[in-house]
C-alpha cells in the first residue's frame, strides 16, 4: 500500500465516513462499527487489508508477566460482548480490555445513555454495564478459543457488580464472574469506578474494598487450583474523583491484597466550563464523562500513584488520550502502559497506529530503547 493510498484513506474516513457516524446515534454507530469489524474479521481479504493500513510494529512491553505487542489497549466499554476481538489486534493495538461483566445479565440504563460533546472531544455515558452476564460471556469466549479465533495480543477483562446484588454482597458477586472468565482471559480488572451503577463508587472505600478484592484473590487460588498454570494479574480501576488520602488508601488495600497494578482512571462526574451550547446541553446529561477534558485529571492520579509507590507498582493510564503526545505524557508520569476509548469515536481507526509511531519515535529522540525505559521519567528527573 503506498503512502498516497494510505493518505486517501485516512482522508475518506475524516471526510465521509465520521460526518456519517457523527450523525447517527451515539451507541447506534459504535454497535455497527463493531459489527462491521467483526465481519472483517472473517473474510481474510478485508482482514488483511484493515492490518496493512492500521496496524504498525510498536514498541512492545513485558508487564504482568505478558508480552503486549505495544503498549496501547483498548479501554473497557469499547467491546463489551467481546464481539471484534481480533478486529482490534488487526487495527494496531496492543491488548484489549472486554465487559464490564457482571455476574448477571443486564441490560444497563435505558436508552439514549451515551452522548458525544464534539467541541470538546468528550463523551457523557451512563450505559449502566449492559452486559451478557458472565455465563453468556463465558461461552462466547470459549467459542472464540475454541475457533481459534483469538488474538495474539492480552485480553484482559473488566469486571463490574450486577445491579441487583446488594453492595455488601458484591464480593461474590465479582468473584463469581472471574472464576468463571478465568481460564479464558490474560488478566482481570476490578471495576469498582463507574458512576452509572447505584453506589458502586463506595466499594473503593476500605472494608468493601478489601471484601471485594480478597474475594476475587481467592476465586483466583481456587481457579488456578482446578485448572493449573500460574495466577493472573488482578487489578482495581479507580475513580478521578477522589482525594488524595482515598487514592492512598486505595492504592494500600489493593497492594495488601495482591493487585498487580491499577487502572487510572475511570470516567469523571466532574464537567469542564463550556461555551458550546451544544456541549452544554450534553454536560447536563448524567454520567460519566470521558475525552480531552479528563486527560489532565486522569494524568494527575497516575502520577500521584507512581509518586506514593516509587513507581514499583505498575499503573495502567487511561483517560483523554488521543494522541502520541498525550500518551508520552501519562508513560513519562508513571504508566506502563495507556488505552483509550474516546478519541477512537473522535479520530477513528488509525488512531493506535499514530500513536504507536510517534511513541517509536519519542523513545528514538530521547535515545531510549523501551518503554520501560520511559516509564516515570518526568519523575525521576523532577
Ligand atoms: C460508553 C462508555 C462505556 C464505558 N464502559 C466502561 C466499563 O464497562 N467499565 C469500565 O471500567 N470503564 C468503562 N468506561 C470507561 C473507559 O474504559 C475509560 O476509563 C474512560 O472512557 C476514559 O478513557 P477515554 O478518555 O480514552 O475515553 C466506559 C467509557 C465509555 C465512554
Amino acid at each position: 500500500m503506498t503512502p498516497s493510498r494510505l493518505q486517501s484513506m485516512g482522508i475518506f474516513w475524516s471526510l465521509i465516513a465520521r460526518p456519517l457516524i457523527a450523525v447517527q446515534d451515539s451507541e447506534k454507530a459504535h454497535a455497527r462499527t463493531l459489527k462491521a469489524m467483526a465481519l472483517s474479521d472473517w473474510f481474510l481479504p478485508s482482514k488483511v487489508l484493515t492490518k496493512i493500513l492500521y496496524s504498525r510494529k510498536g514498541a512492545p512491553v513485558e508487564e504482568f508477566g505478558l508480552t503486549f505487542p505495544n503498549p496501547v489497549g483498548v479501554a473497557a466499554g469499547m467491546d463489551k460482548y467481546a464481539e471484534a476481538v481480533r478486529g482490534w489486534e488487526s487495527l494496531g493495538f496492543g491488548f484489549m480490555e472486554i465487559g464490564g461483566i457482571t455476574e448477571h445479565a443486564q441490560d444497563g440504563n435505558p436508552k439514549p445513555r451515551m452522548f458525544r460533546a464534539g467541541s470538546e472531544k468528550a463523551l457523557v455515558n451512563r450505559m449502566g454495564f449492559n452486559n451478557p452476564g458472565s455465563i453468556a460471556m463465558t461461552k462466547r469466549l470459549k467459542y472464540l478459543h475454541d475457533k481459534k479465533r483469538w488474538p495474539n495480543m492480552p485480553v484482559v477483562a473488566n469486571i463490574g457488580k450486577s445491579k441487583i446484588t446488594p453492595l455488601e454482597e458484591a464480593g461474590a458477586d465479582y468473584a463469581t464472574t472471574l472464576s468463571r472468565l478465568w481460564p479464558y482471559v490474560d488478566m482481570f480488572i476490578i471495576n469498582v469506578s463507574s458512576p452509572n451503577t447505584p453506589n458502586l463508587r463506595e466499594l473503593q472505600h476500605d472494608e468493601a474494598l478489601k471484601g471485594v478484592l480478597n474475594s476475587c484473590m481467592k476465586a483466583q487460588t481456587e481457579a488456578r487450583e482446578e485448572y493449573g498454570g500460574k495466577d493472573k494479574a488482578v487489578l482495581v480501576k479507580i475513580a478521578p474523583d477522589l482525594e488524595d488520602h482515598e487514592i492512598l488508601a486505595i492504592v494500600n488495600t489493593a497492594r495488601k491484597a495482591g493487585c498487580a497494578g491499577i487502572v487510572a482512571t475511570n470516567t469523571t462526574i466532574s464537567r469542564p466550563n463550556t461555551t458550546d451550547s451544544k456541549s452544554q446541553k450534553i454536560f447536563a446529561e448524567t454520567g460519566g464523562l470521558s475525552g480531552q477534558p479528563l486527560k489532565q485529571r486522569s494524568t494527575e492520579v497516575i502520577r500521584f500513584i507512581a509518586d506514593a509507590t516509587d513507581g514499583e507498582w505498575p499503573i495502567i493510564g487511561v483517560g483523554g488520550v488521543a494522541n502520541a503526545d498525550d500518551a508520552w505524557e501519562k508513560i513519562i508520569n508513571g504508566a506502563s502502559l495507556i488505552q483509550l476509548y474516546s478519541a477512537m469515536v473522535f479520530i477513528g481507526p488509525s488512531i493506535a497506529k499514530k500513536i504507536n509511531k510517534g511513541l517509536v519515535a519519542k523513545l528514538k529522540e530521547h535515545g531510549l530503547s523501551d518503554i520501560k525505559q520511559a516509564v516515570g521519567l518526568a519523575r525521576k528527573s523532577a
